[in-house]
């Protein structure tokens, strides 16, 4: 492995970023925590886009449970406030460090296709059906994954009852939270959708109306819905009377009778929610600049598009470079690695996905003789062989890369024993498939909606075309950085098929240009899909390294807001810093269980 001189961590945050100076509350309708993007501290650190969620895993480190305990907690958390990003109705992805045996592991708790899914699930006539078809209706949904996830973590390195850990959540749910802009603004996009729906409007249109900013907002059938998995265990969800509801939902959609939206149902059954298990399979490791970067292996993508691309950026020097040239590799790097992504990811269990060769420096390399510093590369672009990898080879057609929602959140725990938790997860759209379960208060997902639709080009093989049982190709890149075999570093992001270039963008901000982790996840986001424009931040749109680009042919369009980040980060002195969005998403929400000896 081609290793540069090793770059030290840059440490605290830049000024103009507030820091954390006060302990989290329990959570609580009114006022809710302070909502800090940055915070540094010792026993611990929880990053999520929520005060209230990262107060509850706060909560639990304080009382002596562990990372992995109050990753389960701030999850359960973000089912109550971040409904429409995350819940018991939808799945993610866990990538988790311990301490004791300096390993790190993965759940991989992504819905699944029902057994009578076959590659056409999203097709009539042979023809893809229209997107919003396949969002908005029971064809879309998955076997949830998220209560499993929490299950196997638990078992696996738990050490509180998920009872427990749910508690918080539960008097979230019961008491409310207090209503924000995002949240508002959020309902009012699904506003049209959530109407089609009695159970949804009823929920989150309370008296038929948008929810006001600053009010409280309850939710007690997910509070009912909590107190009976703490009693009764996740299985709960799988078989039993909450499962037969989900199946019910699934087959036949309550929609409202006047409602004119065609709703199609789908064909999950109660055997397809027995038979959903979690999987442990081994991360994706890179080595880069002397860390070692573990991530998510298929069936996300995550892993080994941001490990190809930084394999890829390894051989440069991004400290050295000026901002336009660094940004034209980062592109350039992003583009190539979503062109094999594209033709080579999809979900193990079905296809023939070559992970190692992916992560290969020598394919890397091959691929990276592509770019030039002075010629923006053209999308699509074609493929490489990861298994015959040769220098600036392509290999078939090139394919562009399938839609995919920008939704989702993400959660980053560290604890006092250095145990780190790194966590996506979705229910893909804002407000998923617009579907409340009646009187169980959480909405089904959308995930399959992550499967390409018909083939991403006639003739072009697609490793992500639905399939019986079969997981959908997801970008969640939950991502924990070691040095020396110990975690420095834990980042991941939503937003889709943009997570990957966030977390790419953030990780590279910080570890080669030496921005504070806050800094890193503020700076102006660009993201290249292999597609024919690069989408850009207003930071970027408007800043001159707009035209320096352009003049060297990269083309750009507009994306107002690009991801939503969380970080921890191991300092020198064993301190833990923990990093949020400074504004994306009304900004997230950085706590520490000791905020002492901030800077
Ligand atoms: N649904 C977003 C993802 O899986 O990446």
């Amino acid at each position: 492995m081609h290793r540069p001189a090793a770059r030290t961590l840059p440490l605290l945050a830049l000024a103009g970023a507030l820091v954390a100076t006060g302990a989290a509350a329990p959570p609580s309708a009114a006022p809710p925590p302070a909502k800090v993007p940055v915070a540094v501290g010792y026993g611990g650190a929880v990053a999520s886009v929520d005060a209230d969620a990262s107060a509850a895993g706060i909560a639990v480190l304080r009382s002596g449970g562990n990372a992995v305990d109050a990753a389960v907690a701030t999850a359960a958390a973000l089912g109550v406030t971040e409904p429409y990003s995350a819940g018991i109705g939808g799945g993610g992805y866990f990538v988790h460090y311990d301490a004791a045996s300096r390993r790190v592991q993965t759940i991989d708790g992504r819905e699944t296709a029902p057994a009578t899914a076959t590659a056409g699930l999203f097709q009539e006539n042979g023809l893809p059906i229209p997107f919003e078809e396949g969002q908005t209706s029971g064809l879309g949904v998955g076997v949830p994954g998220t209560p499993a996830t929490w299950k196997s973590a638990l078992d696996a390195w738990g050490t509180r009852p998920l009872r427990e850990l749910l508690e918080p959540a539960e008097k979230l749910a019961r008491k409310g939270f207090t209503v924000d802009a995002t949240f508002r603004a959020q309902t009012a996009a699904n506003e049209a959708r959530f109407r089609d729906f009695p159970a949804t409007s009823k929920l989150f249109l309370p008296g038929g109306a948008l929810p006001v900013v600053g009010s409280t907002f309850k939710n007690p059938d997910l509070a009912a819905t909590y107190a009976e998995l703490g009693r009764k265990g996740t299985g709960a969800l799988y078989r039993g009377p909450i499962a037969e509801d989900i199946v019910r939902t699934v087959r036949k959609p309550p929609v409202d009778p006047a409602a004119t939206r065609k709703v199609r149902p789908g064909d999950l059954t109660a055997a397809d929610l027995r038979a959903y298990e979690t999987k442990r399979q081994a991360p994706t490791r890179i080595g880069y600049r002397g860390l070692d970067v573990y991530s998510m292996a298929p069936s996300s993508s995550g892993g080994t598009t941001v490990g190809e691309a930084l394999n890829i950026l390894e051989r440069t020097d991004l400290g050295a470079l000026s901002e336009t040239q660094y940004l034209h590799r980062f592109i350039e790097a992003s583009r190539i690695s979503f062109a094999d992504r594209g033709r080579w990811v999809g979900d193990p269990a079905a296809e023939d996905v070559p992970t190692r060769e992916l992560l290969s420096q020598r394919f890397a390399d091959a691929r990276a003789c592509l770019i030039s510093p002075d010629r923006a590369l053209t999308s699509p672009l074609a493929p490489g062989d990861p298994r015959n990898p040769a220098p600036c080879a392509t290999t078939g057609q090139a394919a562009p890369t399938t839609y995919e929602g920008e939704n989702t959140t993400h959660l980053t725990v560290a604890d006092r024993w250095g145990n780190v938790v790194s966590y996506t997860l979705t229910i893909e759209s804002t407000g998923g498939s617009a579907i409340t379960v009646p009187r169980r208060g959480f909405l089904l997902n959308n995930e399959l909606t992550d499967f390409s639709f018909a083939p991403a080009a006639p003739g072009v093989p697609d490793p992500n075309l639905p399939g019986p049982g079969k997981r959908p190709r997801s970008s969640m890149s939950p991502t924990i950085v070691l040095e020396d075999g110990r975690p420095v570093l834990a980042v991941g992001s939503p937003g889709g098929a943009t997570i990957i270039t966030t977390v790419l963008q953030t990780l590279t901000g910080h570890v080669d240009r030496g921005l504070p982790l806050v800094d890193a996840i503020a700076a102006p986001r660009a993201s290249q899909r292999n597609q024919t424009t690069t989408e850009l931040e207003p930071g970027l749109w408007n800043s001159p390294l707009r035209a320096e680009l352009e003049a060297i042919g990269h083309g750009f369009r507009q994306n107002p807001e690009i991801g939503a980040a969380t970080g921890v980060q191991r300092l020198p002195d064993g301190r833990w810093l923990a990093a949020a969005e400074t504004s994306r998403r009304g900004g997230g929400s950085a706590m520490v269980v000791h905020p002492r000896g901030t800077p």
